[in-house]
């Protein structure tokens, strides 16, 4: 079974039962300063969990790309990965856990055929924000599990969210499946992580809001939000120990045999593993339409670690110059016919990755003498968080990196000095990375709602003054300011600053109220609306409209009326990237 295949029959299985198809939203969350990536299908969908209405409707599915880095270093075993596709279906306050659990059960029984006795599922054990969850293993026991097979667990295991510090969340119901290798031991089951049982599925029942406090109370609308991973089904329906050995990865090993002449074995399969792993998060996350380029903050920061790790397994294998690039290009030609965005930014993709080799190729050798220098003087046996701090400052070595070479030799760093030190140093730039995580996931406040209104403004504002090539290629509010990036490739002028702030106070001393209509992508479209198109035919959109200033796409909180606004100033405009400018703003009164 192909991943095309396994994507089909998902998505078809779940619009023969009611759902509408919506497509991937960016791996970059739009307006959302609390996460760096989209970590699950739910993100794109916060708002509707917490009640909005869906222009596609209460019952979805779709495949969403997702990156995470909290399992960066179990990447090189047979199933973690960063990046991966998740299958998920939505319930928005429609169907609850009988219709859910059954729908999984048929889906995976029946439509993949998988043997129901190879299935062990865990349910919510309960605790004082929530009771156990009788409901969903009775559900199960309905459909033919027994007892044995069915796992109560506790919060750790069994509850899901919020992904970031408040937001929808609730208890699970997760699905295993036995890979059939013999039991770690009298009680080996579903949560010893010993390998035998992969977890494949979550079911989430969202219907909790957990607050700032960490208190819970019940939503306005009791919903379903599942995850099925990919890979991991892929590899079970082709019978496959790992992940890599699937289609997903197959050409991208071949490549690194090819390029290194080495063999993807034993002893290299780490390093191949790895270095896979990387370049395909790096190549998602450069060829997205949000033109993330590396750099020492947020996002930029993470696909700058993931590159230089990459590039350190490469050269290792004594990859030539330009390796990571021709990778690349293979990962695109396999990916490009499912993710039409890698093969668009496939000339941004290919530069930033010689671009960054070339950066980090002449500092990493030079690197690594000074490292073994300081793991050859290091006393007691622990490197200093100030050599650390210097890999990095200097020679540009993530942690990991620095970590990875002191185990190699029986050592260890000071790992918790070095994020002091670099807090240190963020916050002296004003982005310190945990910032971001503050205030929870996507901030549904009037503060933030009025800043994304006017980015709405910016955006029509910018398009007036420099032209119909400017694009928006990013936008991150926090409850303060606005930050808005788009596509234009030299420094604005002292009046043309002026000229597009004036523009957007006009607009809001217009006092237009704004309307929110549904229509088709094709409708909006041919209204003159601005915003991401995506290709999929028929599929409904949100278009709001601001007086006759602006008419865009989007799903975000707004304003009721521009005049809620007060007065809009820019307070900065600056390179991002590569003809990518950035704009930060605020508003007041
Ligand atoms: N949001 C749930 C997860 O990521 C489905 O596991």
């Amino acid at each position: 079974m192909t991943a095309q295949e396994l994507r089909d029959s998902y998505i078809n299985f779940f619009k023969q039962h009611g759902h509408s198809e919506i497509v991937s939203a960016s791996l970059i969350p739009e307006n959302d300063p609390t996460v760096l990536f989209t970590t699950a299908g739910m993100h794109p969908l916060v708002p509707y969990l917490l009640g909005e209405t869906h222009p596609a409707g209460r019952r979805l599915v779709d495949c969403q790309k997702c990156l995470r880095t909290g399992d960066i270093d179990e990447v090189g075993d047979a199933n973690h990965l960063t990046f991966f596709q998740m299958l998920g279906n939505w319930s928005l306050g429609d169907y609850f856990k009988r219709e859910s659990i059954t729908m999984s059960h048929a889906y995976l029984t029946e439509a993949l055929g998988i043997p129901q006795d190879r299935i062990s599922v865990t349910v919510f054990a309960g605790d004082e924000s929530a009771p156990r969850d009788e409901e969903s293993a009775d559900i199960w026991k309905s459909l033919g599990y027994p007892a044995e097979r069915i796992h109560y667990y506790g919060k750790n295991e069994n509850w899901w969210g919020p992904a970031g510090v408040t937001g929808p969340c609730g208890p699970d119901t997760e699905i295993f499946y036995d890979t059939g290798k013999p039991a770690c031991g009298e009680h080996c089951d579903p949560s010893c992580g010993c390998g035998k049982h992969v977890e494949i599925w979550n079911n989430v029942f969202m219907q909790y809001f957990k607050d700032a406090e960490g208190s819970f109370t019940p939503l306005k609308q009791k919903n379903v939000d599942t995850g099925l991973g990919l890979e991991r089904v892929l590899c079970i329906m082709n019978g496959q120990p790992s992940v890599y050995g699937t289609e997903q990865f197959a050409p991208i090993i071949a490549a690194i045999e090819r390029l290194t002449g080495t063999k993807y074995e034993a002893q290299t399969q780490r390093a191949y593993r790895v270095a896979a792993d990387h370049l395909r998060s790096s190549v998602f996350i450069l060829g997205d339409d949000k033109a993330v380029s590396p750099s020492n903050v947020d996002q930029g920061y993470i696909l700058r670690r993931l590159i230089r790790r990459a590039y350190r397994y490469l050269s290792q294998m004594h990859a030539p110059a330009g390796a990571m690039a021709q990778i690349a290009e293979v990962i695109i030609a396999h990916y490009g016919a499912d993710y039409p965005e890698l093969e668009r930014n496939r000339a941004f993709v290919l530069a930033q990755l010689r671009h960054e080799e070339e950066a980090f190729g002449k500092a990493l050798e030079q690197g690594l003498r000074m490292a073994n220098k300081y793991i050859d003087r290091a006393q007691s046996g622990r490197l200093a968080a100030e050599e650390a701090f210097r890999l990095y400052d200097t020679y540009g070595f993530p942690l990991e990196l620095t970590v990875e070479l002191a185990n190699e030799r029986g050592f260890s760093v000071d790992a918790e000095g070095f994020e002091k030190l670099f807090a240190a140093h963020q916050e002296k730039s004003r982005a310190g990375a945990a910032q971001k995580f503050k205030g929870g996931l996507a901030d549904h406040s009037d503060a933030t709602a009025k800043l994304h209104t006017a980015t709405h403004l910016l955006n029509a504002a910018l398009r007036k003054v420099l032209g119909d090539g400017v694009f928006q290629r990013g936008s991150n509010i926090t409850p303060e300011r606005l930050r808005f990036d788009f596509s234009f490739d030299r420094k604005m002028t002292p009046e043309e600053i002026a000229e597009v702030q004036r523009l957007v106070n006009v607009s809001i001393a217009a006092a237009a109220a704004i309307h929110c209509d549904e229509m088709t992508v094709e409708e909006a479209k041919e209204s003159g609306a601005i915003g991401v198109f995506t290709d999929k035919y028929g599929e409904r959109v949100k278009v709001y409209t601001m007086g006759g200033f602006s008419k865009e796409i989007c799903g975000g909180p707004h304003a009721a009326n521009t005049a809620e606004l007060g007065s809009f100033k820019i307070q900065k405009e600056e390179a991002s990237s590569a003809g990518v400018r950035r704009i930060k703003a605020v508003i007041t009164g």
